[in-house]
């Protein structure tokens, strides 16, 4: 399997421009499923998690037409011809759950395996299935636990969604559902990320009308139809906030390219407490961490505009080395500190408890043989591995394939020494 070797490299310089979000052009690309006519995506990103998503629309009769190195991709359904979606692609990609909505508005049904992805926690769909159930979709009681997950419906019709919790996939599949139903649909505590914000300005565009996306309360009218549309994906915040850290663990000064900033305040605001100096420049954001000492600052993640969860462990990397003693609580996810066993096997000394964190900070930490856990933490250790002494050799490295495009290239382009081994 393919790895990465990072070595402790050089404060890092120069520039980096960020990829288009890959939160977005998941959904949007579900959405595009809504209308018969031709969908072009533009600053789609090129991940695996994209390509997951090309043969999944595929396998449901899309016509792509991938022109991923330029970053668009066309999207073409005059016909949905299979309502069932293929385990083999599932099992890939959790995000494969938002096409039930289109496959339920153009035809009625929608078989789904069980959703596979990231391995941090349970991960649970029934706040999804609560949604749909409330636009009048028929899903067996243990449907989706045994089996495959089977949903079908005569017709959609508005309603009212409460969300227990703001769950980012279960606000953007009751999006998707609502805009082709009868009547009003409101959300009430609906996720707002601007990834929310992103599909709800696609739909928009198709010809939907939804008000309120970006706030906990979404409000969609059904319309009879949706057309074709050309949409640029936003900028991926999670990957401008792994740069803006990256600047600082190592004590460089880069500018970032296609960021925007509003969506990066929280991330921010914590490395300003650490002594980073952040500022917006007309070519992008500058970020430097060769002002001041780097200390620690605490943190708790939460849903938007609280602290990312996927920055959660990239965050651990800096804290690992910055000044003084931290706290990391993580309320998203019930299982992501699988990469604090790594940290330590370079040196970290990380504690956890619960869903807490303590991290002693201040350490030198040296180059280890580890293994990228999930996405993010992939991330996290290629970040440690910039300033730990010797090599740091990171497998798994798929994981990172599938949500960071160009990244050793990027990473290379600041100065930084990383090579990809492929097996
Ligand atoms: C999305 C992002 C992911 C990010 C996450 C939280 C995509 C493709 N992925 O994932 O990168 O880490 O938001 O910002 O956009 N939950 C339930 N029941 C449900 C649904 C969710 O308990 O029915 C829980 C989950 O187990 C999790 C939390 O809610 O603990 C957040 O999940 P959710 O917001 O749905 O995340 P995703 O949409 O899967």
């Amino acid at each position: 399997m393919a790895k990465f070797l990072v070595q402790k490299s050089a404060p890092l310089q120069g520039e980096v421009e960020i990829s288009g979000a890959k939160n977005a052009v998941l959904p949007i690309m579900a959405a595009s499923l809504l209308t018969e006519e031709n969908c072009v995506i533009m600053d789609t990103p090129a991940l695996r998690d994209v390509d997951v998503m090309c043969r999944l629309l595929e396998s449901l009769g899309a016509e792509i037409h991938d022109k991923l190195e330029e970053n668009t991709v066309e999207i073409e359904t005059k016909a949905i011809t299979k309502s069932e979606a293929p385990f083999e692609l599932v099992k890939k990609m959790r995000a494969s759950i938002l096409v039930i909505g289109p496959l339920l508005a153009r035809t009625g049904k929608a078989t789904i395996p069980l959703p596979g992805g990231c391995a941090i926690g349970k991960r649970p769909i029934e706040l999804h299935l609560k949604g749909l159930r409330a636009l009048g979709v028929e899903i067996q009681e243990d449907s989706g636990q045994q089996g495959p997950l089977e949903a079908k419906v005569d017709r959609l019709v508005g309603n009212d969604v409460y969300l227990d919790f703001p769950s980012v996939g279960a606000t953007e599949v009751i999006i998707m559902t609502a805009v082709l139903a009868e009547g009003t649909t409101v959300i009430e505590n609906a996720a707002q990320e601007p990834e929310i914000v992103d599909l709800a300005n696609f739909l928009n565009k198709m010809g939907a009308r939804i008000k309120g996306a970006g706030t906990d309360t979404v409000k969609i009218e059904g319309v009879e139809k949706l057309h074709g549309v050309s949409h640029h994906i936003i900028p991926d915040r999670i990957e401008a906030g792994t740069f803006m850290l990256s600047a600082v663990i190592t004590r460089g000064n880069i500018l970032i390219k296609n960021i925007l900033p509003d969506h990066v305040k929280a991330i921010t605001a914590k490395l300003r407490e650490c002594g980073a100096e952040i500022f917006m420049t007309d070519e992008g954001m500058v970020v430097r961490g060769d002002v001041n000492p780097i200390i620690s600052t605490d943190i708790k993640t939460l849903p938007y505009p609280g602290f990312p969860t996927d920055l959660q462990s990239p965050f651990m990397a800096l804290l690992a080395v910055s000044r003084g003693p931290s706290v990391v609580i993580e309320t998203v996810f019930e299982n992501r500190f699988m990469h604090v066993a790594e940290f330590n096997r370079m040196g970290a000394n990380i504690k956890t408890e619960g869903n807490c964190a303590i991290i002693p900070g201040e350490k030198q930490l040296q180059g280890a043989q580890v293994v990228a856990t999930d996405l993010r933490a992939g991330a996290a250790l290629i970040l440690t591995g910039l300033v730990a002494e010797g090599t740091t050799e990171v497998s798994d490295i798929y994981h990172i394939d599938r949500g960071y495009e160009k990244f050793v290239e990027k990473f290379r382009g600041l100065g930084a020494t990383i090579i990809r081994i492929e097996d």
